[in-house]
């Protein structure tokens, strides 16, 4: 009865749901047994007919007294102890942690590796393996919460807090915080996975991520760091003022600030307000209305940020025609979108989901990972082996049982991957490879 808790995932959230399953049920009986003697008592003895009943002279009963201190002091001491025990066992963390430092800010989660890789609002960890997490925040009063593994502990900016766990079960995660913190509390949110060791490693030194970025076009890595740091949410593209300026038409342009000075938009401004926003604000505009971006955001990052601001009514344009593009595709003009887009969109449709058995990191599912797969030597069950072409992919489709990727089932056996005979379309089948293509 009343088990709402989700399903454990952590080494010693068996003992907590434990404690927390007796502690509940203990409540429920005595709630249900006292109101419940306290109804029946107000029922049975209660004024009949208009007539007073005498009470009876009751001086006390040392059994009843007796009873009922031992066996509420039994149970509490026992639930005392139980506590201790536990609370011992999750504020101690093992020795050979795997240490990660968690930083929350309004309103992200920032992760930082021992081998300097970041994240924001993601993270992956071994399963199996104790975790560490020293935690500070950015700016105000966070509190990070992990249900699934049964740990919860606030986030100050003052000082340094820590959280251990050890993850018992792969799958994903959700990661809360759970202190309001300001207008996107409840947003912020970042997906925990939860992954085997060679997962993990392979995860953690894969820099395909950065090397995309190098590639990128400085402007629209401004454009796209815009939306990942959280640029957007006080800056406008459109020129309607939010909690700061909006960007539109920004550079060069002369602002007056708080105290009265006036200063033209240029490089230097641009480096300055990101990593200390308080020392020249915009009349009109909070002092305190952004934190410091100093420590994350690297000088190459703020230069693609420049560049995306020196001609931010295209990227902004840019920006528009994409959502308009992915909004008339939602209405089935998919016309708009280039062959990739299309394929992409079949790819993530929950109704083929290709996703549920096929990653995209690298990560071994139930299908192969289609990271890199165009171009990719593959083995076969069968022994033979043969590069990842169109013609593959398109069979692979229709009749996946006909070459099943070495490792995944045995030659001649059923695949799992239902046959998409009839349900696609050439153009949708060459969508697909065009997608494909570009997952490097
Ligand atoms: Cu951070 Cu709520």
């Amino acid at each position: 009865m009343f088990r709402f808790l989700p399903e454990p995932a952590s080494e010693f959230a068996p003992e907590i749901d434990w404690l927390h399953n007796w502690i509940t049920d203990l409540s429920v009986f005595f709630t249900v047994l006292i109101f419940g003697a306290a109804i029946y008592f107000a029922i049975r003895y209660r004024r009949k007919g208009g007539v007073d009943h005498a009470t009876p002279q009751i001086r006390g009963d040392h059994r009843l007294e007796v009873l009922w201190t031992v066996i509420p002091t039994v149970v509490c001491l026992f639930l005392a102890i139980k506590g201790i025990l536990v609370y011992n066992h999750m504020r101690t963390p093992p020795s050979g942690t795997l240490d990660i430092n968690v930083s929350g800010r309004q309103w992200h989660w920032d992760f930082e590796y021992a081998n300097g890789k970041r994240t924001t609002d993601h993270w992956v960890i071994p399963v199996n393996k104790p975790i560490r997490l020293i935690m500070r925040s950015k700016d105000v009063l966070h509190s990070f919460f992990l249900p699934d593994m049964r740990v919860k502990n606030d986030v100050l900016p003052s000082m340094y807090s820590y959280l251990w766990f050890k993850p018992i079960k792969t799958g994903v995660y959700h990661t809360y915080c759970t202190e309001y913190c300001g207008k996107d509390h409840s947003a912020m949110l970042a997906k925990l996975e939860v992954v085997s060791e060679a997962e993990y490693d392979r995860w953690l030194n894969d820099n395909s991520e950065e090397l995309a970025k190098k590639r990128m076009e400085p402007g629209k890595l401004g454009l796209q760091l815009y939306n990942d740091k959280g640029c957007v949410a006080c800056h406008s593209l459109d020129g309607s003022p939010k909690i700061g300026p909006s960007f539109k038409g920004i550079w060069g342009r002369q602002e007056e600030l708080v105290d009265g000075s006036k200063i033209v938009v240029d490089e230097n401004y641009v480096h300055e307000s990101i990593v200390n926003p308080q020392a020249k604000v915009v009349k009109g505009f909070p002092v305190n209305g952004m934190t410091s971006f100093q420590g994350l955001i690297s000088d190459e990052e703020i230069n693609a940020i420049i560049a995306f601001l020196k001609d931010v009514d295209k990227y902004a344009a840019q920006a528009a025609a994409k959502a308009a593009a992915v909004a008339a595709a939602s209405t089935e003009d998919l016309s708009l979108l280039t062959s990739a887009e299309r394929g992409e969109r079949i790819f993530k449709d929950v109704q083929y989901a290709c996703s549920t058995c096929h990653s995209l990191d690298g990560s071994r599912l139930v299908g192969p990972s289609l990271k890199g797969v165009f171009g990719r030597v593959s083995k076969f069950a069968d022994g033979t082996s043969a590069t990842i072409d169109e013609a593959y992919i398109k069979e692979s489709l229709l009749n996946p049982s006909a070459k099943i990727v070495d490792t995944f089932g045995a030659a001649g056996s059923a695949s799992p991957m239902p046959s998409f005979q009839g349900r696609f379309s050439e153009e949708q089948l060459a969508d697909i490879v065009a997608y494909l293509k570009t997952l490097k």
